[in-house]
């Protein structure tokens, strides 16, 4: 069955998500036309903001991708302080970015824990309850998640990275920190507990192939997610799969293949919110503006404080490093209407599928 085909059917099935993922030219065309018209039908032109927090990049994991494993010596480790995480959080809320996210590596304990729930106390006074706040702190026992719930948190992104738990296998070490299940079941928590929940993977890794691509959208599925973000891998350096770079596609098709993906999904879940990753923009300094035509309307601009950006690097290449968040503020509204969006100021622009979903539609 050709794309065409494809595009009116009511249920995609796996073999229909592989062409889709694998289609060129004319039919690469296609599919970004309905996703950008599903995605007008169903949510409108509007973005919206998630100023992000970088925080820390101190992580107790080591994941064969990430630059900013435990392992890597290279990577100079920062912690920013509580006032400047508190700074940040002041300028998302005055510059009415409506929401925040805060992401740092991965760590468990006692006190971060606490330092976290202290946190968002904190920016919920300061915003007067009206900044909406997403957390991507990794894997927590329930007891965590379900304080920081408490505290005010009321989204929270955990990446699975890929849903084929073999390959999972490949890109982590094996050990209790590293279990495809523990990761799975903290995701089943936190949509339990009543966050937004949201989840992602990385497109073209290696000894990934189109059939994983399209598990990974039917686990999506399949999962009931509430948001996505996902973006291409981008090979680093210092980190063990470096040396597969021998095997990766080239970076345009990863990138490529990243905006068919957003917009494969998008086809799939209507209503859900789909991040518009850095990623994109590490490899096309338009990247991110090309995958909100093509379905995603969530953009996180980059507040951490400027001095600390250069050290959470993931992967190499990251955009916007040298820009304080003034800068990146008037930089993306000049983008986003280039990209015939419209920036949702002040509003927490939920994800529409968390509502039908507890409203059990
Ligand atoms: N390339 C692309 N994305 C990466 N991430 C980590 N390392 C890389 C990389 N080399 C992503 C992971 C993680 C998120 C914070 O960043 O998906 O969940
Ligand atoms: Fe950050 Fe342009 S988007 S400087």
């Amino acid at each position: 069955m050709g794309v065409r085909e494809i595009l009116e059917k009511e249920r995609l099935e796996r073999a229909d998500l592989i062409t889709l993922l694998e289609a060129k030219d004319e039919e690469k065309k296609l599919l970004f036309e309905k996703a950008t018209a599903v995605k007008l039908a169903e949510i409108g032109n509007k973005v919206h903001f998630r100023g992000l927090v970088e925080f820390s990049n101190i992580c107790g994991k080591d994941c064969y991708y990430c630059g900013i494993r435990k392992s890597n010596k290279a990577t100079h480790r920062y912690n920013v302080t509580d006032e400047q995480i508190l700074d940040a959080a002041r300028f998302a809320f005055e510059n009415a970015y409506g929401s925040l996210v805060m992401q740092a590596g991965e760590l468990e304990s006692p006190a971060f824990t606490l330092r976290v729930e202290n946190l968002l106390k904190e920016i919920k006074k300061l915003s007067k309850g009206k900044l909406g706040i997403t957390l991507s702190l990794g894997e927590q026992s329930r007891e965590v998640y379900e304080r920081w719930f408490k505290a005010g948190a009321h989204r929270y992104l955990l990446r699975i990275e890929t849903s084929n738990p073999a390959l999972y296998q490949r890109y982590h070490p094996t050990d209790t920190l590293h279990d495809y299940a523990r990761r799975l079941t903290c995701l089943k928590t936190l949509q339990r507990i009543g966050y937004q929940t949201g989840t992602g993977v990385m497109i073209g890794l290696p000894f990934q192939d189109t059939g994983d691509m399209a598990d990974d959208l039917l686990f999506m599925k399949e999962f009931n997610i509430d948001m996505v973000g996902m973006g291409p891998y981008i090979e680093h350096k210092d980190t063990p799969l470096y040396a597969y770079r021998n095997q990766l596609l080239p970076i345009e098709e990863r990138f490529d293949l990243a905006l068919k993906m957003i917009a494969t999904l998008r086809i799939l879940m209507k209503d859900i919110n789909i991040a518009a990753a850095t990623a994109l923009q590490a490899i096309d300094p338009l990247g991110r503006e090309k995958s909100i035509k093509v379905g995603a309307n969530i953009i996180m601009p980059n507040i951490t404080p400027g001095k600390y950006r250069n050290d959470y690097a993931l992967y190499e290449n990251k955009p916007c490093v040298d820009e304080e968040p003034e800068e990146c503020k008037n930089c993306l509204d000049v983008r986003i209407q280039l990209a015939d969006g419209e920036i949702g100021y002040d509003e927490w622009g939920d994800s529409k599928h968390f509502h039908k979903r507890l409203a059990g539609e």
